[in-house]
This record gives structure tokens, sequence and C-alpha cells, in this order.
């Protein structure tokens, strides 16, 4: 029987709704993550067992579309591609997640 590490890690993630929010806020989430899961399965764990109304984009998840672009601790990376574990060693234990800046 093999034991698979875990980490309780913090996402900070960008939260706004155009209908009913003035500012976007920031809402923080708190998982047990394995060594193998990439940013997008936080996203879809958050959404699937926490709270629905989280949105975001997916499609191929092979890094080969581009949709799932999204900032982690500033840095744009492909959800389905990067994995948790590697960002923790970068950002720490707590990271933040926001939409791709439209600023140019
Ligand atoms: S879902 Fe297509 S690149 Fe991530």
């Amino acid at each position: 029987m093999s034991i698979i590490p875990t980490k309780k890690l913090v996402f900070r993630v960008f939260r706004f709704n155009a209908e009913t929010d003035y500012l976007p806020t920031y809402i923080n989430y708190e998982l047990e993550v394995t060594h193998e899961e990439v940013i997008l399965d936080i996203l879809n764990r958050i959404k699937w067992d926490i709270d629905g109304s989280l949105s975001y984009r997916r499609s191929c998840r092979h890094g080969i579309c581009g949709i799932c672009s999204i900032k982690v601790g500033g840095k744009a990376v492909l959800a389905c591609k990067e994995n948790v574990f590697q960002l923790v060693e970068t950002f720490g234990e707590e990271l933040l997640i926001e939409p791709l800046s439209t600023k140019r």
C-alpha cells in the first residue's frame, strides 16, 4: 500500500460578478492537494465541491488550445499544465489565482 504525499494549501482566488459586485474580491479556499494535481484540477474541485459559481475556461486539457490561461502568483500559466507542487516551490503555500490581465 502506497501513501500519496499531500499538502494542505490555500488558493486565494479572484472573484467578480459584474451583476452584483462593485469591486472584485478574493476568496481563500483551503484544499488538500496531491503531487500530481495541476491548477485546473484545483479549479474543478473548487467549482464542483465548494463553490459552483466559480467560472473559468478550459477545453483540450492537453496544453494545446491555450483557453485555460490564467495567472498564478502573477505568472501567466496554462491551468491544465502547471503542477501545483512546482508552483508552491516558487510562490509558497498560498497561491494567488487571477485572470489574465487585459492591460498591455
Ligand atoms: S485547456 Fe487547452 S491548453 Fe489548457
